[in-house]
């Protein structure tokens, strides 16, 4: 490729070079290359090519860096695995982990991390991020040589916007590390602001800053935190809600349809909403504070009615302790550091100046939280609908029993209702290619998305096998999609279905004992390739299930239970086995 003479210069800049001075150059010609600029600069050798090499220049000097990702849907897990080609890409030798599997011991010794975190729950981290998290907490970790920056997702229809990546970055600098990029919020529209961030990230890990360079190339600020969800809301109308649970069942589970254009979503992916407050509990409010409805306030970077910010965007409900401590500064009252609606606040700690304080306590209301569902249709099947199964939330308070929110609301939504939702993808609950096999674990709604799977294979002709696990209490009244289950098995879609159902029979039986008991066949598909899916309650059911999976592999290969763990977190590795569980 080269003539004699380049290649003796070549040849002894890269005998001279120290380990250091060759991952730069690595990642410098990487760089170049990545950004097409040697092709046009070829041309002009030494000319236009040595002016555009000096342009883009990034002096990265990373030996060595650690990404680690805390991802439940599998948004931080696929920013993160982006990164990870672009950084090998740039020649820095780059370790990729999820959380869950990173040996907290390596963390005294890293010198570059970034971190890439969703928050789930109420501000909380990622499940698979608990142990970490807990760890970070640990006064006597010293993290010393540790220079970090924390990408944040998050989605700010939530009250906690991003709050598990606030408290990790905080954590990181409390143990020691020094936080060389500064903390990156992501609203959904994630994408631009991750892909930036890394850019700046690399640049002020190298130690570049602005105008080093001396051309202004590289970047070294982060964009600001996106303000506002960017997510594209529908608008729907119901045209079917029926309960599928029989008249004897202790339970209510139903299926919803929606209809409405340009629908965009996958298999495995849900559909979010924000529920209205109960009219009832609006009502309750305006006449406990004697406040105009119609009085215009500005909350949030918006202006409302007080009755549409009641109804529609304030939670009135189960308000968090960190809301009732700011409402008993606001009354002036001892308030016991405990949950409590807004009525029952109104009521037991009364405003001294009812009209005007009530004022300051709306601001310090926070958004009703949005809700998923699984989408239990199929886009090839179903066209312009969109389908939920919704179970129906059932609570005591004392001796009162209660309804959730969202789901008292959804089993109560008349035909005809306009509804607004949105699509939560779900990057990390994804159909395999269709010559593969799927084993589906989904008792209770834990079935919906599987629906959707085996209605989508189904329209697709695709050729892989299917074998659903399903349970519920009673076969007579529990058994969810019983007719669409029979007729699938029927028509060949479904290869295998087993069903457990826990109170039919003295003995309690779940779907991972019917998984045991079909242990040999399991494994045999397990080792053909098959891709394992659970979906529905995270506990206990999820990690019952997971331990049988475990044993059954122990079982049938001859593997210790630890051995077998690790059979099973290959698979988790490879993308073969899935959750979804809430
Ligand atoms: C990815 C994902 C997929 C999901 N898919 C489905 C699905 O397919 N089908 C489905 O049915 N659900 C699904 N869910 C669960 C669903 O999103 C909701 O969490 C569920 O419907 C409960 O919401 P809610 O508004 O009815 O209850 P909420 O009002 O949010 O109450 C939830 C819980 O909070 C507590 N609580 C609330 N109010 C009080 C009070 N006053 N006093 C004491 N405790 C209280 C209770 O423990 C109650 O069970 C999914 C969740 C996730 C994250
Ligand atoms: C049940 C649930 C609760 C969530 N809670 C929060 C929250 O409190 N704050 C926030 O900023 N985002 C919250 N999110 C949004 C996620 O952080 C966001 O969707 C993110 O992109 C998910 O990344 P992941 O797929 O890597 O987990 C929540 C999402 C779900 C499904």
């Amino acid at each position: 490729m080269l003539v004699e003479a380049k290649k003796d210069i070549f040849s002894q800049l890269i005998k001279e070079a120290t380990h250091d001075e060759l991952v730069w150059m690595n990642g410098f010609l990487a760089g170049l290359l990545d950004q097409n600029i040697l092709s046009s600069a070829k041309a002009g050798a030494g000319g236009a090519g040595a002016a555009a090499v000096a342009q883009v220049a990034p002096s990265i000097q990373i030996d060595k860096l650690t990404l680690l990702y805390a991802s439940e849907t599998g948004n931080a897990k696929s920013v993160a695995t982006k990164f990870a080609a672009a950084t090998k890409k740039k020649g820095i030798k780059t370790k990729l982990a999820s959380v869950e599997q990173y040996k907290l011991t390596d963390l005294v010794k890293e010198k570059y991390l970034l971190l890439i975190i969703s928050t789930q729950g109420d501000g909380e981290p990622p499940i698979t991020a608990i142990k970490f998290y807990n760890a970070l907490h640990d006064e006597t970790l010293k993290l010393d040589k540790l220079q970090f920056g924390v990408l944040a997702l998050g989605d700010s229809s939530y009250p906690l916007f991003c709050q598990a990546g606030v408290d990790v970055d905080k954590a990181l600098e409390l143990r020691g590390g020094t936080r060389k990029v500064p903390l990156q919020k992501c609203d959904t529209d994630y994408a631009s602001y991750a892909d930036n961030w890394l850019e700046t990230a690399l640049n002020l890990l190298s130690g570049s800053n602005p105008g080093e360079s001396g051309t202004g190339a590289v970047k070294t600020s982060v964009k600001p935190p996106a303000a506002g969800s960017h997510k594209k809301i529908y608008e729907g109308t119901v045209i079917a809600n029926f309960n599928l649970n029989d008249r004897d069942s202790a339970k209510r589970t139903h299926h919803i349809e929606i209809e409405a254009e340009d629908l965009a979503y996958a298999p495995g992916d849900a559909l979010g909403i924000v529920p209205p407050n109960p009219a009832q509990v609006v009502r309750e409010v305006l006449s406990l504070t004697e406040v105009d409805p119609q009085q215009t306030i500005a909350w949030r970077d918006q202006t409302h009615s007080v009755e549409e910010l009641l109804s529609i965007k304030a939670q009135l409900l189960y308000l968090p302790e960190r809301v009732v401590r700011k409402y008993a500064e606001i009354a002036g009252q001892e308030i016991p550091d405990t949950r409590m609606s807004l009525v029952d606040l109104l009521k037991i700690y009364p405003l001294k100046n009812n009209q005007e304080d009530f004022m300051q306590v709306l601001q310090i209301l926070e958004p009703i939280a949005p809700r998923l569902y699984s989408i239990s249709s199929s886009p090839e099947a179903h066209g312009d609908e969109i389908h939920i199964t919704v179970a129906k939330d059932q609570f005591y308070v004392g001796e009162k029993q209660e309804t959730g929110l969202c789901s008292g609301y959804l089993l109560d939504v008349p035909e005809e209702t306009k509804l607004q939702f949105y699509i939560h993808p779900n990057k990390g609950f994804k159909l395999p290619p269709e010559d593969k096999d799927v084993i589906m674990i989904g008792p209770g709604t834990g079935v919906a998305p599987f629906r959707s799977f085996l209605f989508e294979r189904d329209a697709l002709g695709a050729e892989g096998r299917n074998w659903l696990f399903f349970g519920d209490q009673h076969i007579a009244s529990d058994f969810l999609y019983q007719t669409e289950i029979q007729s699938f098995l029927e028509t060949g879609v479904l290869t295998a279905f087993n069903g457990a159902f826990s109170r039919d029979q003295e003995k309690k039986v779940y779907v991972q004992d019917r998984m045991r008991e079909r242990g040999a066949e399991l494994f045999e598909w397990l080792e053909n390739g098959a891709y394992v899916y659970i979906c529905g309650a995270k506990e206990p059911m999820s990690f019952d299930v997971e331990k049988a999976l475990t044993e059954i592999i122990a079982t049938q290969k001859e593997l210790s239970f630890v051995e077998a763990g690790k059979y099973l977190e290959n698979l988790k590795e490879e993308g073969r086995l899935l959750k979804d569980v809430y």
